[in-house]
C-alpha cells in the first residue's frame, strides 16, 4: 500500500468536536411544540398571535421547516429550555439563528433572548419584562429604525446595556444568519451571513464602566480669563460731524401744492424721507483681542471611580437556562429557524454550513421565480386594467372635467 499524505491529512481533519451545544433547534419535527412553551399569561389571549410551522413561501428545502409569525398586529411569546445551562466561564458564548421576513417587514421585532431563571423561569408569563441576559437580533420599525439589537444585562449596574454604535440589519425577504459572539476577553462580535458587521471591546461599545476621565471638580475658569476673541478697536474714533447727519430729511423733490393756503393750512412742510447720506449709529471697528486666551477647557483628571471589570462578559454568571422570543409585529411573516447556543464560533460556522448555507441558494432561486411570476401576474393585471379603461371615452371625460 502506498503511503498517502493526503489520506493522513484527511483523517486528522475529521471534524473534531471543538465546542459544546447548549441548545439546538431546527424545528424540523412536529415535536417542537413540546420543547417550546407559548407565553399564555403575558398578554390577553386576543392580543397574542399564533405560530405557523412552515418552510414559508420560498425555501431551499420544503421539509426543512421553521416557525413563522402569522397574524398581524399581535404579540408573540415563546420560550424553550436549553439542553443544559450555559454558565459564563472561560469559553465564548455564541448565539446564532436565522430570520426571514417574508412579509416585506414594515414594523416588528425579530430578536431572540437568552435568559436566566432555571427552574424558577415562568414560561407562561415570559414577556418583555422578564429579566434577560442577552437580547440579540433585528428590530425594524419604519424607514429610520432598522437595526440589530445587541443588549447585555449587567448585574453590577442592574441595567441592560445597548450597543452604542448602531448595528445594521437585513430587511429583504430572504433568510439571513445572525450570530453573536461574546468572548471571555471582554470582546464581542456580530456577524450577519457569516460576515462581521461589528466587533470590539465591551468597555468601548457599551456603558459597562464609568468614564476613564472626568472633568477636574477642583478646576475653575479663572475670573480674569479672557475669552472674547474680538473687541472694538480702542484706537478707532468717530469721524468729525458723524452725528450731524440726520437720519431723515425733508423730501427735496416735494413741492408745496398749488392750492395750499398758508393761512388756512398752516406753514407747508415737505414730507420727511430717509436721508441717503445717513450712515447709522457709529461703531468702532472690531479687531482681534490681544489678550484673548482661547476657549477655556475644563481640565480632565483620571476618574477615581473608574475600575476595569474583568467580568463584564459574564452575563450568564448564574447560568442562562432558556431562549425565547417576545416580540410585537405589525405585519407578520417572520420565520425563525436553526437556533443554536454554543461555546464555539467554529461550531456555529459548521452548523451554519449544514443549515443556512445549504438552503440559501435554493431559496434564492425559488424566490426569484416567485417574484418573476408575481411581476408577470401584475403586468397582466395592469394590461387588463388598461384594456378596461380603453372602453371609456377618455377625451370626453377630460372635456367634462375642464
Ligand atoms: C464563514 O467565515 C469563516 C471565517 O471568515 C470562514 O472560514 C468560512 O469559510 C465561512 N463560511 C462560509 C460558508 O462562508
Amino acid at each position: 500500500m502506498k503511503f498517502s499524505p493526503l489520506a493522513v491529512l484527511a483523517a486528522t481533519c475529521v471534524s473534531p468536536v471543538v465546542g459544546e451545544f447548549y441548545f439546538k433547534e431546527n424545528f424540523n419535527d412536529d415535536g417542537w411544540t413540546s420543547r417550546w412553551t407559548e407565553s399564555s399569561t403575558w398578554k390577553p389571549k386576543a392580543e397574542m398571535g399564533t405560530w405557523k410551522h412552515t418552510a414559508g413561501e420560498w425555501y431551499g428545502d420544503a421539509d426543512d421547516k421553521g416557525i413563522q409569525t402569522s397574524e398581524d398586529a399581535r404579540f408573540y411569546g415563546l420560550s424553550a429550555k436549553l439542553d443544559k445551562p450555559f454558565v459564563s466561564g472561560d469559553k465564548p458564548l455564541v448565539i446564532q439563528y436565522t430570520v426571514k421576513h417574508e412579509q416585506n417587514l414594515d414594523c416588528g421585532g425579530a430578536y431572540i433572548k437568552l435568559l436566566p431563571g432555571g427552574d424558577k423561569f415562568d414560561a407562561a408569563a415570559f414577556g418583555g419584562d422578564t429579566p434577560y441576559a442577552v437580547m440579540f437580533g433585528p428590530d425594524v420599525c419604519g424607514t429610520s429604525n432598522k437595526k440589530t439589537h445587541v443588549i447585555f444585562h449587567y448585574d453590577k449596574k442592574n441595567d441592560n446595556l445597548l450597543v452604542k454604535k448602531e448595528v445594521s440589519t437585513e430587511t429583504d425577504d430572504l433568510t439571513h444568519l445572525y450570530t453573536l459572539v461574546l468572548n471571555p476577553d471582554n470582546t464581542f462580535q456580530v456577524l450577519i451571513d457569516n460576515k462581521s458587521v461589528r466587533k470590539g471591546s465591551l468597555d468601548e461599545h457599551f456603558d459597562f464602566l464609568p468614564p476613564k476621565q472626568i472633568k477636574d471638580p477642583d478646576a475653575k475658569k479663572p475670573d480674569d480669563w479672557v475669552d472674547k476673541a474680538r473687541i472694538p478697536d480702542p484706537e478707532d474714533k468717530k469721524p468729525e460731524g458723524w452725528d450731524d447727519i440726520p437720519a431723515e430729511i425733508p423730501d427735496p423733490d416735494a413741492k408745496k401744492p398749488d392750492d395750499w393756503d398758508d393761512e388756512d393750512d398752516g406753514v407747508w412742510e415737505a414730507p420727511m424721507i430717509d436721508n441717503p447720506d445717513y450712515k447709522g449709529e457709529w461703531k468702532p471697528k472690531m479687531i482681534d483681542n490681544p489678550d484673548y486666551k482661547g476657549k477655556w477647557e475644563h481640565p480632565m483628571i483620571d476618574n477615581p471611580d473608574y475600575k476595569y471589570d474583568e467580568e463584564m462578559y459574564k452575563v450568564c454568571k448564574d447560568g442562562c437556562t432558556h431562549v425565547g422570543f417576545e416580540i410585537w409585529q405589525v405585519k407578520t411573516g417572520t420565520l425563525f429557524d436553526d437556533i443554536i447556543v454554543t461555546d464555539s464560533l467554529e461550531e456555529a460556522e459548521k452548523y451554519a454550513e449544514e443549515t443556512f448555507f445549504k438552503k440559501k441558494d435554493g431559496e434564492k432561486k425559488m424566490y426569484d421565480e416567485h417574484m418573476e411570476k408575481q411581476r408577470a401576474t401584475d403586468a397582466a393585471m395592469d394590461d387588463d386594467y388598461m384594456g378596461d379603461m380603453g372602453d371609456f371615452d377618455m377625451d370626453g371625460m377630460m372635456g367634462d372635467e375642464f
